[in-house]
């Protein structure tokens, strides 16, 4: 049977499905105008799919169970429909063990990270997938430009400035999934924004494992802060996001930057991860809690109004009361506009998965419960700062929860639900808060222009 395609007549549909962070969310867009180069159409139905794409995340084991869960599925789906073909690829698939179980589970492709440009090659070379075919590369090659993508509809718009990760964190499977770190060129980068922009795109969120360290083996001296000044002067273009930024990579020529090139959103993806110095020194992650508050002082007096955003993990092996409760202290006296709060997650191959004192589920989950109501309070007590304030909204399209209303973002990230007419989408506008609550605030359009910083 063949997965390839070529006559109009028998167009083969895929079905993509994409787990884990904004950076597979973007390479399921080069997935996607991958396959429709190869004469592939989208189904949003799982059942009719030709070709079921899974693009997986192997952050923490839930992650992984999610995709073992579909797949289950899936293999019952083939019994009825024997056409049907299941490839699998992103961070699972770059997993020596989890590829072994893999096979058993009717995966008839399965490809990497680092090859994602091969896959119109594998769709053709597999032609009768009679075996299970797969193709993973351990390393990644020369950084791939110019690949086709089918963008998600809207005005914003993801931009991948660099792979990979050199951190190596001791709980993150991240440096072994995506490999070591590999900047793309400021040319690319500018290249290819100036063609959203032509494209309609006003809004651009730069990503990267660690976008603070931007730069580091490029031919040309430049850096991440030299990048956001390149990419502000792009005309047409209103604003400049991007995520994540490692706490001890924030050198103050960055946070001069961030503070004053005026495209350049007020927030701040800085993950702090834990409050605990001793954990933090076990997690590898290179700073202390007292040179996160020092840092947080620094960005909230340069960068005026900025949100700042954590990722936070509790019950990292050895973490005890005492550890957790500096986490608290930590959630407090930053006051976190948001966070993720994740409990930690052992994942093979990594040293924190065999570090001694692993905490118990239990109390992981306990702490998250805690976690979670203290971030919650910082969040909510956030957004109040904003009733009866006018913000300036980006309007990205009708609020998925209520349609009857629109929704959009503020320059500091904050979710606002209004009413208003659909002719105001993809435009910016002015919105008074009338009510703040922990993950969205509410408003009422203005008219005019008068919009006030968020300061
Ligand atoms: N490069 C980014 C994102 C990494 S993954 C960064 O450094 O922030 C996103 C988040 O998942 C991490 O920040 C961390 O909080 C969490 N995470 C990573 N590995 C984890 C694990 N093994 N268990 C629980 N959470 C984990
Ligand atoms: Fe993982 Fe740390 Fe790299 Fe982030 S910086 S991807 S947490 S190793
Ligand atoms: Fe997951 Fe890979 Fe992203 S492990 S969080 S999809 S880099």
């Amino acid at each position: 049977m063949s997965i390839a395609v070529n006559t109009q007549e028998e167009q083969r549909k895929y079905h993509l499905m994409t787990y884990g962070c904004q950076m597979n969310e973007r390479d399921s867009e080069i997935i996607a105008g991958l396959l429709e180069q190869s004469g592939y159409r989208p189904t949003p139905v799982l059942e009719e799919a030709d070709l079921v794409v899974l693009n997986t995340c192997s952050v923490r084991h839930s992650a992984e169970n999610k995709v073992y869960g579909k797949l289950g599925q899936i293999k019952r789906l083939k019994i009825q429909n024997p056409r049907m073909r299941v490839a699998l690829c992103g961070c699972m698939a770059q997993l020596p063990d989890v590829r072994t179980r893999l096979k058993k589970l009717g995966v008839d492709l399965v490809f990497g990270t680092h090859n994602i440009h091969q896959l119109p090659l594998l769709l053709e070379r597999g032609a009768d997938m009679a075996e299970p075919c797969i193709e993973v590369w351990d390393k990644p090659g020369a950084v791939v430009e110019d690949l086709p993508s089918k963008r998600a509809d809207g005005i914003s718009a993801f931009v991948t400035i660099m792979y990979g990760c050199n951190n190596y964190c001791s709980y993150c499977i991240v440096p072994y999934t995506r490999g070591h770190e590999r900047s793309r060129s400021p040319r690319h980068i500018l290249d290819e924004i100036k063609k959203l922009v032509d494209e309609g795109v006003r809004e651009v969120t730069l990503l990267g494992q660690n976008v603070n360290s931007y730069g580091r083996g490029l031919d040309e001296q430049v850096d991440f802060a030299d990048l956001l000044n390149l990419v502000n002067g792009i005309e047409g273009l209103w604003r400049i996001r991007f995520t994540t930024s490692h706490p001890r990579d924030m050198t103050a020529k960055l946070i001069d930057a961030i503070g004053s090139l005026d495209k350049v959103c007020e927030h701040v993806h800085a993950p702090i991860q834990s409050g605990s110095n001793k954990i933090l020194k076990l997690m590898n992650r290179g700073y202390t809690r007292e040179y996160y508050f020092e840092l947080a002082e620094r960005m909230r007096k340069k960068i005026p109004g900025v949100a700042i955003t954590s990722d936070l993990i509790v019950g990292f092996p050895g973490e005890e009361e005492e550890d957790f409760e500096l986490t608290l202290d930590a959630v407090k006296r930053v006051g976190f506009d948001a966070s993720f709060t994740f409990m930690y997650s052992p994942r093979t191959g990594t040293r924190a998965c065999s570090m001694p004192n692993q905490v118990s589920r239990e109390v992981k989950h306990r702490r998250l419960l805690r976690l979670n109501e203290a971030q919650y309070q910082q969040a909510l007590e956030a957004n109040q700062k904003f009733e009866n304030r006018v913000v300036e909204v980006l309007v990205e399209g009708k609020s998925k929860t209520n349609p009857q209303k629109l929704t959009g973002r503020t320059r500091t990230n904050r979710i606002v639900v209004f009413e208003g007419p659909e002719t105001v989408i993809g435009k910016l506008v002015p919105v008074k808060i009338t009510r703040a609550k922990t993950f969205n605030l509410e408003g009422e359009l203005r008219a005019g222009k008068e919009t006030q910083s968020e300061n």
